[in-house]
């Protein structure tokens, strides 16, 4: 929290307290079932068909019971739109229409006025092209569609539209919305000819607007395909300030509110939209590169289970098989769907029907068995096979297995396929592996760094990067749920049997390899001393805190979550009171035996004046939780 330092405490309290958690999160999730207080709908963060994402109005916070995501409105809005810590304080100010005067980060707010002002403008676009696409001019490209069979509805579901002929019809257009040249010049949708004229980017093209796949629904770019076969088939937007290319999936805006619980992964426009039509509404396509890491990650965000479903002629590339491999290492499980007899998905729909298609995708291989079937169809040639290529490719594609299991499974396959011994075809890798080491440049070589056998399990790289520079603390469940009662209730404090202080938690054994945490807990005692401890103060900084490989935020959460709803001032002391005796008497059970530790120790080295100080100590540890005990029982 170190860089939001600059903007006042009671700001964002006020920030905070002007964004209910129930109208945000209603922006991105249908919370339209009810349980108890709380409000339950489809998880934003993870791929589910049963709702268990909760907001709780009363506590203001959110939870979801499935991937254990949880946390206040900042932390939602950071979440949802991948955004900082400030830049979430910003939206969220902006909604609520506090001015923030005093955090003017000159380059973020021009950034940020872009991103606006081009949401604006694509926006109108597609309105613009879309009614261009109904209108007398959109005739060629409404007998495109119907030719190719995309209903009325598909157009309008995919928000379809049509670039006219003229030379600079959409710049003409948005000139006289009053957007101005120099608004218009960052769009991407225009260039200059030859001339030094503006003209339009896209002319005589369909138009497919491409939708963010987070958050809000936002153009962020289009491509343009023309009617004919002139070429080039398809141009897109450059780059802009709402548009990286390979980091974008076409379709995911539709696909994510899918029922289905995998993805199917294409590699065009049009496949896309053709399996939507068809009912296969899970479809999202790659937009032309090559499979990038961020759209890898993207995918994984929203299933772990991914079907693979590209152009007969790209397939079986190396590749298209390389990048799969990517997927897989980024733990997907991913299969394959081949059309057999036509090009690519969307014309194995429109000759087969849905039907077809969706027993095809019940038999997509494992990877790794279509890998197989590559390597086969490679070394076929005139009707036989050529074992020679055959074992190569076996071969490459095993030692490129991370998995130990997988690797052995495969391994007896290829053997068998092969119709060798399982020791020769282990010799067979050795000796490659030999003499890719000994080889100067190959790519294999390093790639192969681990024995090819007896290899290393896989080493649980599919993990977040985050999770590396969290801090890992210790927290004892009654020590977390007195906590969160304390937030939730912050005017119990001077009514507690007990004064709590931060040496009696396990994160002050912790302090002096991870200071934070306990200077976090010193902070919030003393907002609760203050009455000013609410939910979000505690949860602050947690996120960057892991207890047992979890954040500690949605440990919080979680706990918070389960804190009875109606529960009166009275009652939530008499918990916070029960939790924290426990705490303390946890950290004297502590104290006591260190000092039985030093005791022995001062024992053995014959030094009665320590001894007898920590006699002393013991003593009055003892009587402490004889005391508290007791107290206990009387109480
Ligand atoms: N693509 C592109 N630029 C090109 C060609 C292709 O950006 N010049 C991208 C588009 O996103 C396209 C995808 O690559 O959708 C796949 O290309 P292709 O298979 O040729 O296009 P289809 O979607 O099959 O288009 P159509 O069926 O209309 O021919
Ligand atoms: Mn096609």
């Amino acid at each position: 929290m170190a860089n939001a330092s600059r903007i006042p405490d009671d700001v964002i309290a006020d920030i905070k307290a002007r964004n209910d958690i129930v109208s945000v999160v209603e922006q991105y999730v249908n919370l339209n079932k009810r349980s108890g207080k709380n409000y339950f709908g489809l998880c934003p963060f993870h791929h589910e068909d049963t709702p268990s994402f909760s907001v709780s109005p009363s506590k203001q916070i959110f939870y979801c019971f499935g991937c254990h995501k949880g946390g206040d409105v900042l932390r939602f809005i950071m979440d949802i739109e991948h955004l900082s810590y400030l830049e979430a304080l910003r939206l969220l100010a902006a909604r609520a229409q506090i001015d923030l005067p005093t955090i003017d980060d000159a380059a973020y707010e021009k950034k940020r006025s872009q991103r606006q002002l081009l949401t604006e403008i694509n926006l109108q676009t597609a309105r613009y092209y879309y009614k261009n696409l109904l209108s007398p001019a959109g005739q060629p490209a409404r007998d495109y569609l119907k030719q190719r069979g995309i209903s009325a509805q598909t157009l309008q579901r995919f928000g379809l539209g049509y670039a006219g002929a003229g030379w600079d019809d959409l710049y003409q257009y948005l000139l006289k919305q009053s957007f101005t040249p120099a608004e218009l010049a960052e769009s991407g949708l225009f260039r200059q000819n030859k001339y030094a004229r503006t003209i339009d980017l896209f002319r005589e093209r369909l138009i497919f607007p491409i939708m963010s796949g987070v958050g809000r629904n936002r153009v962020i770019a289009f491509g343009g395909r023309v009617l004919d076969h002139s070429l080039p088939k398809y141009i897109n937007s450059p780059e802009t300030v709402l548009y990286v290319k390979g980091q974008h999936l076409y379709g995911l805006n539709l696909a994510r509110q899918s029922k289905s619980h995998d993805l199917i992964l294409v590699e065009g426009y049009m496949d896309c939209i053709s399996l939507h039509q068809a009912g296969i509404d899970n479809a999202v396509a790659a937009l032309g590169t090559a499979l990038t890491e961020q759209q890898i990650r993207l995918l994984h965000q929203h299933t772990s289970d991914l079907i693979i479903s590209f152009d007969a002629d790209t397939a079986g590339q190396t590749a298209t098989l390389r990048s799969l491999d990517l997927l897989e290492k980024e733990g997907l499980s991913v299969r394959v769907l081949k059309v057999p007899g036509s090009k690519d998905p969307d014309e194995y729909i429109r000759q087969n029907g849905a039907e077809r298609f969706r027993a095809l995708a019940d038999q997509a291989l494992p990877l790794l068995d279509y890998k197989f079937s590559v390597a086969l169809s490679l070394a076929q040639k005139n009707g036989s096979t050529d074992l020679t290529i055959y074992q190569d490719q076996l071969c490459q594609i095993l030692e490129r297995i991370n998995n130990s299991i997988l690797f052995e499974i495969y391994l007896k396959k290829a053997a068998e396929l092969l119709g060798i011994s399982l020791d020769t075809i282990r010799a067979e890798l050795q000796h490659r592996q030999r003499e890719h080491r000994g080889g100067k440049s190959s790519e294999l070589a390093t790639k192969q760094a681990k024995p090819v056998n007896g290899r290393v399990a896989a080493d649980g790289s599919g993990q977040d990067p985050q999770t590396e520079s969290r801090v890992k603390v210790h927290m004892s469940q009654d020590e977390a749920y007195f906590l969160t009662i304390l937030a939730t209730e912050p005017d119990i404090w001077p009514d507690l049997a007990l004064r709590p202080q931060p040496e009696d938690f396990l994160l002050a054994a912790d302090r002096a390899q991870a200071p934070q945490p306990y200077a976090w807990l010193g902070e919030v005692l003393a907002q609760a001393a203050k009455g000013e401890l609410g939910v979000s103060a505690l949860l602050a900084p947690t996120s960057q805190f892991e207890l047992n490989g979890t954040a500690l935020n949605d440990v919080l959460t979680a706990l918070m979550m389960r804190l009875p709803e109606q529960a009166s001032r009275a009652q939530a002391k008499a918990e916070a009171d029960r939790y924290y005796k426990q705490v303390r008497i946890d950290a004297l059970s502590r104290t006591q035996h260190q000092l039985r530790e030093q005791l022995r120790h001062s024992e053995k080295q014959q030094q009665p004046e320590l001894e007898q100080k920590l006699r002393q100590d013991y003593q009055a540890t003892q009587r402490q939780l004889y005391e508290l005990r007791f107290n206990g029982r009387k109480a």
